[in-house]
């Protein structure tokens, strides 16, 4: 493809990667933290437990010390509710507090900037046992969960995100283990909107506080957001893709930036009965917000062509295609994307088209908080050979430089993951980092570290700001 000159990457462009706190951390009950919701669900058959993951609450200094000589200016990680506010209200764990300053300074030591993330799918079990989001007082917990933060490490932390992928908790929280339907439940799509309007309420007055007591420090949404095609030039295609658009991504960021829902998802939400009830006070706190950037994941595009009549709903679990709404949209497989080897559609120009499409309509700085390939990495004589990793993170950030050249603000690049962590739903086997973590499934012998093929390419793109790729 014919291009102009490539515009270059910012000179502070934040370069660095990502991970979640129940998903890398182990310790899962150590040291006076509370189980979250993911604690206590099921795992699934033939995935480990969620007790150590990449270990790195006793490993941290190591892991820090190798992101530093790939040479990251910032780290994604969250923070565990549960760890700080055991029961997700009341009272304090000190030794939480302490886990966090340690791992915040420890990144500050090496000028890595902490990206924090509030809340990674992990919602402390106490709260899910009254209600999780479904309950209206879970907005003020969290709010007291984000004052609690801000309080403690807002001297330090300059980049905050509020929830992260909240459209995923919507579109498809059972999956992720996130979901809490109240038994008596006859309609799961209003009960599911109940709870992401609770969400947006506390991600609003989130960021109101943040601004108010941290005047200096910078907070944004963190949602998964892929532009969907229409199958085809079909004009019902197109009315499908703009459906899924409204559902799948507008809802969240025009929320988050407008204070307003997007008018074709509440459209949906009244065809489902699904409106979602305000409480005096709600219009206003939503549109108080005002996120300083956006941050999201991006893993792939999503494709849809519209239903046939007689079509019933089925599951919306898009990353597999598989989605389908009567009368709205039904998912449809790319024949022009290939797929991972856990089968998830390959798309870097549709990265682009993503960039692209978002900037002219928010207008706000960009940091992409997740982009990456899980694959069944091998380690042979301390080697991890990982070409096909190397090859869509540099398809990526070819397309992303591209998008800046086409004028959009990028603040930043995290992919997922900065090491090898357990997967929502398919356990360790599924790797994702540039460090490798030296573990079986079951058997978790010591969690030694070593630097994958990847890692040392990553090294050579951040130290070239973008231009050896
Ligand atoms: C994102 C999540 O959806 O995708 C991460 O924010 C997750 O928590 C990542 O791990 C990859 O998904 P998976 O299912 O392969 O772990």
């Amino acid at each position: 493809m014919i291009h102009k000159k490539l515009k270059p990457f910012p000179k502070d462009f934040l370069w660095g990667a990502s991970t979640s706190a129940y998903q890398v951390e182990g310790a899962n009950l150590t040291d006076g933290k509370g189980p979250s919701c993911q604690d206590v669900k099921k795992v699934p058959e033939g995935t480990s437990e969620l007790d150590v993951c990449a270990d790195q609450y006793h490993h941290y200094k190591e892991d820090i010390a190798l992101m530093a000589e790939m040479g990251f200016k910032t780290y994604r990680f969250s923070i565990s509710w549960s760890r700080l506010l055991p029961k997700g209200t009341g009272e304090v764990n000190p030794l939480g507090i302490e886990y966090y300053n340690n791992l915040i300074n420890e990144c500050l030591k090496y000028n890595i900037e902490p990206l924090v993330t509030m809340y990674h799918f992990d919602i402390p079990a106490a709260l899910d046992e009254i209600g999780g989001w479904g309950n209206r007082k879970v907005i003020d917990c969290f709010v007291e969960f984000a004052k609690l933060m801000f309080e403690n490490y807002g001297d330090r932390v300059k980049y905050w995100l509020t929830i992260n992928e909240q459209n995923m908790l919507t579109l498809v929280g059972p999956l992720i283990g996130t979901f809490n339907a109240p038994k008596d439940c006859t309609n799961v799509t209003k009960e599911l909107y109940q709870q992401n309007h609770h969400m947006l309420v506390a991600q609003a007055k989130a960021m109101a506080l943040c601004h108010e007591m941290l005047p200096n420090a910078k907070i944004g949404p963190a949602p998964n957001i892929s532009l969907v095609y229409p199958a085809s030039c079909k004009p019902e295609d197109m009315l499908a893709a703009q459906n899924f658009n409204a559902v799948r991504n507008w809802l969240y960021l025009d929320m988050a930036v407008y204070g307003v829902y997007n008018n074709l998802a509440w459209a949906y939400m009244e065809e489902h009965d699904a409106v979602p009830v305000f409480a005096p006070g709600d219009e206003e706190i939503l549109k108080s917000g005002h996120p300083d950037f956006i941050g999201f994941n991006y893993y792939n595009t999503s494709t849809v062509e519209f239903p046939g009549a007689d079509e019933k709903d089925g599951t919306q679990n898009d990353q597999q295609n598989g989605g389908v709404e009567a009368g709205f949209f039904k998912g449809f497989a790319n024949p022009n994307l290939p797929r991972t080897e856990f089968g998830w559609e390959i798309d870097p120009q549709g990265f682009r088209a993503t960039i692209r499409e978002m900037y002219s309509r928010y207008r706000l700085p960009m940091i992409i908080t997740e982009n990456g390939l899980g694959a069944y990495d091998k380690l042979e004589d301390g080697k991890i050979h990982d070409p096909y990793r190397i090859e869509y993170l540099r398809k990526h950030i070819e397309q992303m430089q591209l998008a800046i050249t086409d004028g959009a603000e990028m603040m930043g690049y995290c992919p997922w993951s900065a090491i090898d962590l357990i997967s929502t739903h398919e356990g360790m086997v599924k790797r994702y980092g540039f460090i490798y973590v030296d573990r079986e499934e079951f058997d978790v012998k010591n969690c030694d570290r070593y630097r994958k093929d990847s890692f040392f390419w990553y090294k050579k793109v951040i130290e070239s700001n973008g231009e050896d790729l």
